[in-house]
């Protein structure tokens, strides 16, 4: 059952985020399925880092594209995904332009620019890539444990991508599968782009992502699924605070079951 109450009860928010150890919350679900914002606000409750690990893809091709790579040299790619430098940074205090994270690659600024058609276009096929996903699993974890053992600038991390509860933090306390039906999900970019001044039709926007969908889940290596003990999380059609709501109930079951467990211990 929802208690959407929890989501005004910043008390019982700071002690659930001061009690799940790791304190490390994987969430993955397809693009546009709300994963984000339910992430980035989860987050921001429970005095956590969000970091949504998507944007790792999009600064490597969004490299590529800058630079002239082929998107299908994947050996060109991979030594690209190791040699640039990719920063993560909260949004600082001047910075009022909707960002949930600033981007940096070797240095610059590509926040929006990763949010490029062209970089949608082709993020998928690069992040198909061994080599790429490598290189940024190795980063993801590094940042993770960091995070998850207490030791950083925020006392744990919202994780959100594709393959975080199944390759990159396996052993996360609370897991969810946020999803959405593929029309919902094309309507919600759709407008999204439009806000952008980006009139894109819409069968373009939903067939691209149905394009999209399918490369993440079929490719071999660290498929888009749900990993068994993942909360699945439907939004299609419920609000933002509702799918905020039922994040936290999930959490509250999880640091519940560490607390028995570790009674028992
Ligand atoms: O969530 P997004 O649309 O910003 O993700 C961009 C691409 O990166 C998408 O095609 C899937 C891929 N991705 C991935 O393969 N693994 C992740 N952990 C996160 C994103």
């Amino acid at each position: 059952m929802i208690q959407a109450a929890h989501v005004h009860q910043p008390d019982l928010l700071d002690e659930l985020g001061a009690q799940l150890h790791p304190a490390i919350i994987a969430i993955d679900g397809p693009a546009a399925s709300g994963k984000s914002t339910v992430g980035f606000r989860l987050a921001n409750a429970l005095d956590y880092l969000f970091f949504d690990t998507g944007v790792m893809y999009r600064a490597v091709t969004w490299a590529a594209l800058a630079r002239g790579v082929a998107i299908d040299d994947e050996t060109a790619i991979g030594a690209l995904a190791h040699a640039i430098t990719i920063d993560i940074l909260p949004p600082q205090p001047n910075q009022h332009d909707g960002r949930h994270t600033t981007v940096l690659v070797d240095g610059e600024d590509v926040t929006w620019l990763i949010r490029a058609p062209e970089v949608d276009r082709n993020v998928s096929a690069v992040s198909a890539y061994p080599e790429v996903r490598t290189a940024m699993t190795a980063k993801q974890r590094a940042i993770a444990q960091r995070y998850g053992r207490g030791d950083a600038e925020k006392r744990g991390i919202v994780m959100v991508g594709r393959d975080i509860g199944t390759v990159v933090m396996p052993d996360a306390p609370l897991k969810l599968y946020v999803d959405a039906a593929p029309e919902e999900r094309a309507r919600r970019r759709h407008q999204e782009l439009a806000k952008q001044g980006k009139h894109i039709p819409y069968a373009e926007v939903l067939a691209d992502m149905v394009r999209r969908d399918r490369i993440d889940s079929e490719r071999p290596l660290s498929p888009l699924r749900r990993a068994a003990d993942a909360i699945r999380i439907d939004n299609s059609t419920q609000t933002a605070e509702d799918t905020l709501a039922q994040a936290i109930d999930a959490l509250r079951t999880a640091v519940d079951a560490s607390l028995v467990q570790q009674d028992r211990n």
